[in-house]
């Protein structure tokens, strides 16, 4: 088995650092206090969260993970959360029935497995948001700590429905024993929700924003999990990779991944330059193509930043002089449009870098790297 998991979380023995970041939510959960975690995508909410619910003791709590993805109303909200009920056992057929009947929808079974799905496809919204509160009630009434994630939250400031926001923060307020965690990957956006005066869920949790691994920490429980599984390793290699992929786990881990099956003895040079080569190779038509999607000031900016690792000052003279590239103002705009289009990222006092790592460095690898 590959200790470096990149799908699914497979317990505390292969999950990475993380113990202040842990101890935080975990505190915030036992204070009753909800909170919020954000961050870009691809640095670990979703599995830090999976982290800390398997630390919970399920004796007195009760974690429910709802991630709500590519959810666009409250009628798929409340599908996603009773499915979710429905699976963690916490939702009986005859508790499903009496909020389905409040709900406006209908049980239907699976003709081949026999299993019990709830189908929403008939059911009318205005229902479904009046019978929300009954599945709260469903969870708040176990007698136990009730801890709900809500992962992807980013999600509902689009919802169809007007006011999306202002309902849930109503229903959830009439819920104060159940603790909520709110999780998203869109920061700005995550920032508007819970810091903007003029919004519902305006400070209304505890904020949390997830950096990087600390790169010690990383290389050195990198060390440990190898050492553990008997895999011979060169530990200037693994400092590589981390700075390569500027720590940013999910890139990370895909290459300690990829490095750990694919190298045949030790996790040496040889080993990394024939992964990272396959990586790099993988991502240069994806890395080409931005060329062709974006203005020819916007690509010129991105293969800026790109070659620099990271930009703190994108308006200074020194590098729109060395770049040739057009006036601050132009380039503010520019920047605030690579942001929301997800392309490069503010990475704390680091400053602006590409969002993917992986087409960061081919930009390198193609136009020269600074320094
Ligand atoms: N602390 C960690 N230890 C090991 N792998 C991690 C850790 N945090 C994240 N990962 C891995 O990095 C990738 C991205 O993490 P994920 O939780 O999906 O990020 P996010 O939810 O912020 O987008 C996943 O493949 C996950 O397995
Ligand atoms: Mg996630």
């Amino acid at each position: 088995m590959n200790p470096f998991s990149i799908k699914t979380y497979k317990g505390p023995e292969y999950f990475i650092d993380r113990k202040v970041e842990s101890r935080k939510i975990i505190d915030a959960i036992e204070s009753d206090r909800n909170l919020t975690l954000f961050s870009h995508r691809r640095f670990g909410k979703t599995m830090l969260i999976k982290h800390v619910f398997s630390k919970l003791d399920y004796k007195t709590y009760e974690p429910i993970f709802v991630d709500l993805f590519a959810t666009r109303n409250f009628l798929e909200f409340a599908q996603k959360l009773t499915e979710v009920l429905y699976d963690n056992k916490i939702l009986q057929e005859s508790g499903l029935h009496k909020i389905m009947g409040s709900l406006g929808v209908s049980l239907t079974f699976d003709p081949l497995s026999g299993i019990p799905q709830v189908n929403f496809n008939l059911a009318n919204p205005e229902n479904v948001v009046k019978g929300l509160p009954q599945l709260f009630r469903s969870v708040s009434d176990l007698k136990k700590n009730v801890v709900i994630a809500f992962d992807e939250f980013q999600e509902v400031a689009n919802y169809e429905e007007k006011n999306a926001e202002a309902t849930l923060r109503g229903m959830i307020q009439s819920f104060p024993e159940i603790t909520f965690l709110f999780s998203g990957s869109k920061k700005s956006l995550m920032k508007e929700i819970f810091l903007d005066a003029n919004r519902p869920f305006f400070q209304s949790t505890q904020m949390m924003e997830l950096h990087e691994i600390d790169r010690e920490n990383y290389a050195q429980e990198v060390f440990s999990i190898l050492k553990k599984n008997k895999k011979p390793f060169e530990m200037d290699v693994i400092y590589k990779i981390l700075d390569l992929t500027y720590c940013h786990t999910g890139f990370t881990q895909m290459v300690l991944s990829r490095i750990y099956s694919e190298s045949e003895n030790s996790i040496d040079q040889e080993a990394l330059e024939h992964v990272w080569s396959d990586i790099m190779e993988d991502h240069k038509s994806m890395a080409r193509e931005q060329e062709f999607v974006l203005s020819r000031q916007q690509w010129k900016i991105l293969v800026a930043i790109a070659c620099e690792d990271y930009v703190l000052e994108p308006q200074s003279r020194a590098f729109i002089f060395k770049y040739e590239l057009p006036a601050p103002s132009s380039i503010a705009r520019i920047v605030r449009s690579l942001l929301e289009k997800g392309l490069i990222i503010e990475s704390g006092e680091k400053g602006l870098r590409l969002f993917n790592v992986y087409i960061q460095r081919n930009l390198q690898a193609i136009y020269g790297k600074a320094g």
